[in-house]
């Protein structure tokens, strides 16, 4: 059997890889040359930890193939995969195009029967549209379906997420296609979830939105804990034995980022909208999160006032760990309103400085160790949680900045080893720990403003 699959990036590359890993002949689609010219050396285009290992291996092997002619690699083939993005528009809908240009290639291009599966989040309904819409373009006189087969991975584990997932879904309208999608993943040994191609469809935004909501659920009962005294980390734990509650998606703070919860939160809110019915649930997850994006920045005016002329250590970059992906990064909104402040930064990721050089060439200054960054800091802003940073030793603060202030998005310290130093520390849904290692120092930084 040959399968295609049509774009290169977190979706589609990781699908091909993990499919081409369990024995399938895959060819992987991108109109960009740079990256399949790399990809042939075994190099992912993107960060995604076990990646490039699959990628030689299965490329030595002769099972995974990488193209820019898609007219060949689609005229023959059995299965296509597409991956492509669909970004999210001004409005909050999804972007179809890149997923409908792949489609009219297919049928121009296709010679035999073919089952066209449709990886990338689209809105309930668009497979019933896509499968119209490739009738309508055929040239040849071939049967071709469309199936729905929505991806769970998470940036950062997306291999594993694949090779070990807890399920897959299919969603299809005839006995064909849903054998030929078992067949494919008889290999990977987990439960395949067989239903229609809305219910498909509709189980990757309901399953997205409902992260995205237990973790605004999370921030808004940790902003409470500040308020009336609670500690939200002990509170989450005393919930998370209920084994119809859990420990998972429950830790506050700075709110969700990435390529897919801020996309398709509002995709489904939109989509919902735009046939009469208001979800409220999502609609007020969207905001606390939008809301929760600054809670560090406010404090830190709140205590201090202007921040302007202060020196900022930024720690951490990227959306998450273990990505390079700035996507709807807390970082970069903060940054941009401490610039606006007036605030001089150097920041530190482990992996990101070169996409966030991208955004802000000459604004800010970046090192590559965390001391680097810390080295005479007026106080210090912990954006991302990268094992890197929660290693650092609190008397590292201590010792490298002027004035220990931190304000840990992430909640990286334990509270009860803070109150052991001399730090002034900031977090989310905790006391705040104000032992001053020099009063004059702080009480300098703060009247210069
Ligand atoms: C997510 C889904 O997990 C994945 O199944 C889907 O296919 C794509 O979207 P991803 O965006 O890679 O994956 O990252 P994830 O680990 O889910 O984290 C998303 C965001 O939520 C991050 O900004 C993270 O910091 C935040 N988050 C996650 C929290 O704030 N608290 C948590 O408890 C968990």
């Amino acid at each position: 059997m040959k399968i295609v699959v049509a774009g290169t990036g977190y979706v589609g590359l990781v699908t091909g890889a993990c499919l081409s890993e369990v024995g399938h002949n895959v060819t992987c689609v991108d109109i960009d040359e740079h990256k399949v010219a790399i990809m042939k050396q075994g190099i992912s285009p993107i960060y995604e930890p076990g990646l490039d290992e699959l990628l030689k291996n299965n490329y030595d092997a002769k099972r995974l193939e990488f193209t820019t002619n898609y007219k060949n690699a689609y005229k023959d083939a059995d299965v296509i995969f597409i991956g492509v993005g669909t970004p999210e528009r001004e409005d909050g809908s999804a972007n179809l195009n890149y997923v409908y240009k792949v489609a009219e290639q297919i049928a121009q291009n296709v010679e035999k029967d073919c089952l066209v599966v449709v990886k990338s989040t689209v809105p309930i309904g668009t497979n019933d549209k896509i499968e119209e819409f490739l009738k309508e373009h055929l040239v040849n006189d071939v049967h071709i379906e469309a199936a729905s087969n929505p991806e769970f991975l998470a940036q950062g584990t997306a291999v594993r997420d694949t090779l070990h997932a807890n399920r897959i879904v299919i969603g299809v309208e005839s006995d064909k296609a849903r054998d030929t999608l078992k067949g494919i993943y008889e290999k990977f040994n987990t439960t395949i979830v067989v239903a229609n191609r809305r219910s498909a469809e509709m189980v990757k935004y309901a399953s997205n939105d409902f992260l995205a909501l237990k973790i605004s659920f999370i921030n808004e009962i940790a902003n409470v804990c500040e308020i009336v005294g609670a500690n939200i980390e002990d509170v989450t734990k005393g919930m998370s034995y209920d084994p119809r509650i859990g420990d998972k998606f429950l830790k506050a703070g700075l709110g969700y980022g990435g390529s897919c919860f801020p996309k398709d939160t509002k995709a489904l809110h939109w989509l919902a909208n735009d046939n009469g019915y208001e979800l409220k649930t999502i609609k007020a997850t969207i905001e606390v999160n939008e809301n929760q994006k600054y809670k560090l920045f406010r404090k830190a005016k709140q205590r201090l006032g202007s921040l302007k002329g202060l020196k900022v250590a930024v720690l951490g970059l990227t959306f998450k760990p273990g990505t390079d992906d700035l996507r709807e990064a807390p970082s970069i909104r903060n940054v941009r309103r401490l610039l606006e402040e007036g605030a001089k930064i150097v920041a530190y990721d482990p992996v990101g400085i070169d996409n966030f050089k991208k955004l802000f060439p000459t604004e800010i200054e970046y090192v590559t160790t965390p001391e680097e960054t810390l080295k005479n800091a007026d106080l210090a802003f912990i954006f991302t949680e990268w094992n890197e940073i929660k290693a650092l030793k609190l008397g590292v603060y201590e010792k490298f900045m002027k004035t220990p202030i931190i304000f840990d998005g992430r909640n990286c310290y334990k509270i009860s080893d803070v109150e052991k130093r001399q730090i002034e520390y900031h977090s989310i849904g905790r006391k705040e720990v104000l032992n001053i290692l020099n009063r004059g120092k702080q009480e300098a930084a703060i009247t210069r403003m």
